[in-house]
């Protein structure tokens, strides 16, 4: 795949000054910001085939439920064009799998583009791609309006504007409460072993001048017991109909540690990020990453040769930890298969 130095967009959809995910002007490439680069490089990659758009999926070139979820649309739209769509439909939606959003997007671009014209498709993958910005915008609102006033947030893993279309789940509601003065500042998990809090978050909040701390993974329990969290906030690859949060490694830790410590824990996703086929936590296929993401850190061996490490990308945490679920739809306190099934069937929207 082409390397750019920047992004060959005057209005990208993102509304951000960098973007995870484009669709060029002519709909004939996805621009990926190059987030294994990251904090050192910014660098977009041109991928130019669904192919490569499922590559750049696999290889986290773009992660996080919701931009895998936008490139994948933009990579059924690029399999429009290509022919062959079945197979391309197959590899982008199985490129990882705990994340609901990416076989969300591609079923509801692939129906567009099975009956549909090559521009409809691309214009359903532009729409979803807004339709994530505007969720993101919404929750961030919604979330803001939880927290206290100069609040001291928690957070893991990477939800910001890398990890969507624009703007970010968990960090959408940071940048909303920092727009509106609520905000102290956010302490960040490193997120071993792929450091996703350490490269990402603090990155993109240094760049938008959010006061950022980084923590490594093990030290939240400490600043919990010293009083200096007021709410954590994390975002979400899939949500089961009975409330129950897959998402980042390490999730469920801070989960117990929230509850334990009397923190309110929040989880802010996008409704498409909600699974309704799946009834409970415990049957999200969990991704299993190589041993050597965790024993090999920079190219240098951490651990004897010989032994391998444990590496589940993600953890399940049980509905009765969250305080509440943030959704462009709503604000749904301590959710469980009855809300959920409640905000599926009116589809609501905040006021
Ligand atoms: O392995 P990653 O980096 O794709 O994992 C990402 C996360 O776990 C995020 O918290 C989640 O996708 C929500 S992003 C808005």
């Amino acid at each position: 795949m082409r390397s750019l130095p920047r992004l060959p967009l005057d209005r990208p959809l993102s509304g951000a000054r960098y973007s995870a995910v484009e669709l060029s002007d002519a709909g004939d490439a996805v621009y990926l910001l190059d987030q294994r680069r990251l904090p050192g490089e910014v660098v977009y990659l041109e991928a130019r085939s669904a192919a490569e758009v499922a590559r750049a999926i696999r290889d986290m070139v773009v992660r996080g439920a919701p931009a895998i979820g936008v490139a994948a649309a933009y990579g059924v739209a690029l399999a429009r064009r290509e022919g062959g769509l079945d197979a391309a439909l197959d590899e982008l939606a199985s490129a990882r799998p705990t994340a609901v959003n990416l076989r969300w997007a591609v079923a509801r671009v692939g129906a567009v583009a099975r009956r549909g014209s090559l521009e409809e498709t691309r214009e359903e993958a532009r729409a979803l791609h807004r339709e994530d910005v505007a969720a993101c915008r919404a929750m961030g609102a919604l979330g803001a309006e939880l927290l206290p006033p100069r609040a001291r947030v928690l957070t893991h893993c990477n939800a910001g504007a890398l990890a969507t279309g624009g703007y970010g789940t968990a960090l959408g509601v940071v940048r909303a409460a920092w727009a509106s003065g609520r905000l102290s500042h956010v302490l960040a998990d490193e997120t071993r072993p792929y450091l996703q809090g350490a490269r990402l978050t603090a990155w993109e909040l240094h760049e938008d001048g959010v006061p950022v701390e980084l923590l490594t993974d093990g030290m939240a329990g400490h600043f919990f017991a010293r009083g200096e969290i007021d709410a954590v906030i994390v975002g979400a690859d899939r949500i089961a109909a009975s409330g129950d949060v897959a998402n980042k490694i390490g999730t469920y830790g801070l989960a117990v540690l929230a509850r334990a410590h009397e923190v309110p824990f929040y989880v802010a996703a996008p409704w498409s990020t909600v699974d309704l086929a799946t009834a409970r936590g415990a049957e999200i296929v969990i991704e299993e990453r190589a041993s050597d993401e965790v024993t090999v850190i920079s190219g240098v061996r951490v651990a004897p040769e010989g032994v391998r490490a444990r590496h589940p990308g993600f953890d399940v945490t049980p509905a009765r930890l969250v305080t509440a679920l943030v959704t462009e739809r709503g604000v749904v306190r301590a959710p469980d298969a009855a809300s959920l099934s409640a905000l599926a069937l009116t589809g609501a929207r905040p006021t």
